[in-house]
């Protein structure tokens, strides 16, 4: 195994046995990652949901089926292309948004996945993620689409959630569905410069 994989492994089962905020007490299974740790796009989710909590596996749920179909339409590969991971790596209950603190908590474990990982851009998915990098007062549907620097000037964008896209079946040219495979075809793009 590579250092970066043993580097990520260890950081996976600091994860299994934190117990730092109150997502621990009721959570069946830490949510670390998915995908190739050689991946050049790190996608960063909001948090668990049922599913995922379930299986230990991020966007594995409605929310995740129809992410994963908008990338396989965009001829990106979800296992080769992307590393996925959460802002916050337990299910907040009832699938509430994560609080400030529950955020702080799990932001070790974020940069330390950034940092090990390195890919080449980070797609900030959905407005709790945005928020994390961009600052609370970002809007999601104002952003989206563009590109900024963070953390250690790595290359970012922002995609509307899948969770939205879900409310919004309209596939029409301008709609969220339309944009947001628009931003994943500028990714594809953008990686293979
Ligand atoms: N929503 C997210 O943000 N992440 C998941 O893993 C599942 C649903």
């Amino acid at each position: 195994m590579l250092e970066k994989e043993i580097k990520l492994e260890r950081l996976k089962e600091e994860c299994k046995n934190c117990h730092k905020c109150e997502l621990g007490k009721t959570r069946n299974n830490i949510v670390f990652s998915d995908g190739s740790t050689n991946a050049k796009i790190m996608l960063i989710g909001e948090a668990p949901g049922a599913d995922e909590d379930k299986t230990g596996i991020p966007f594995v749920g409605r929310a995740g089926k129809l992410l994963t179909k908008l990338i396989e339409e965009s001829n990106l590969s979800r296992e080769k292309d992307f590393y996925i991971a959460n802002t916050v790596k337990c299910r907040p209950p009832e699938n509430r948004v994560p609080k400030d603190e529950e955020k702080k908590e799990c932001e070790k474990y974020l940069l330390e996945q950034i940092k090990l990982i390195q890919p080449k851009v980070i797609v900030l998915c959905g407005a709790t993620s945005a928020k994390s990098f961009l600052g609370e007062k970002i809007k999601i549907s104002q952003i989206r689409g563009q590109w900024f620097k963070i953390l250690d000037n790595i290359d970012a964008t922002v995609i509307f959630h899948p969770s939205f896209l879900l409310r919004n079946h309209s596939e029409q040219e301008g709609s969220p569905r339309w944009l947001t495979k628009n931003d994943l075809k500028k990714i594809k793009e953008f990686i293979l410069k």
